[in-house]
């Protein structure tokens, strides 16, 4: 199988008071773990469609590649841009190409904060790198895998299903969003733009 949930880089109760054990062992062990289970079967299924050389369930199973490898991609992504040492404000490269594509990172902070809000149903906020011009933006996610600028690098991701939630937060997905800022490992959110910076130009020219 291609796809393996990785192990959480914390305890399920070091995120406390802002993510409680239950609500982020749940998320991680269920929910991301589906998705794991979800693309692995997508690939499988798509494999016997083309050793059949049937293709009339191809729409469906595209769509299932698209929405669980990358609902895949991104729970590990949040977990490693969360830490028990996280919050704060970024420093540094990180620090300064914020200022640059934002003015600064109140500015930031609040563009991706009302973006997270104000999801349509399910889906993230997302910062993430627009290679073409060499600019951070903001993304608002729909579901795991639609409303995308194609090339943009996600390096920092909020995740805003009820399932992220809703057990500790009820529907005050403000609150939770607010919660996470105090978490976010900027630290890792640098190193994610530094290799984005090597590699996207090349591969989107
Ligand atoms: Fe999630």
């Amino acid at each position: 199988m291609p796809y393996v949930l990785p192990d959480l880089p914390y305890d399920y109760s070091a995120l406390e008071p802002y993510y409680r054990a239950e609500s982020l062992e749940i998320h991680h062990s269920k929910h991301h773990g589906a998705y794991v289970a979800g693309a692995n079967a997508a690939h499988a299924a798509l494999q016997e469609a083309r050793q059949a050389d049937d293709f009339t369930s191809l729409i469906g199973l595209e769509k299932s590649l698209a929405f669980n490898v990358s609902g895949h991609l991104l729970h590990s992504m949040f977990w490693k841009n969360l830490s028990p040492d996280g919050g704060g404000r970024p420093e540094g490269d990180l620090a300064a190409a914020i200022n640059d594509s934002f003015g600064s990172f109140e500015s930031f902070r609040s563009h991706l904060t009302e973006a997270a809000v104000t999801v349509p149903g399910s889906g993230w906020g997302a910062l993430a790198l627009e290679p073409r011009a060499g600019r951070l933006v903001v993304e608002q996610i729909y579901n795991h895998q639609d409303n995308l600028a194609h090339g943009a690098v996600p390096l920092l991701v909020f995740d805003v299903w009820e399932h992220a939630y809703y057990l500790q937060y009820r529907n005050n997905r403000a609150d939770f969003v607010g919660s996470l800022w105090n978490l976010v490992h900027w630290a890792d959110v640098e190193s994610r733009l530094a290799i984005a910076e090597g590699i996207a130009v090349e591969v989107h020219s």
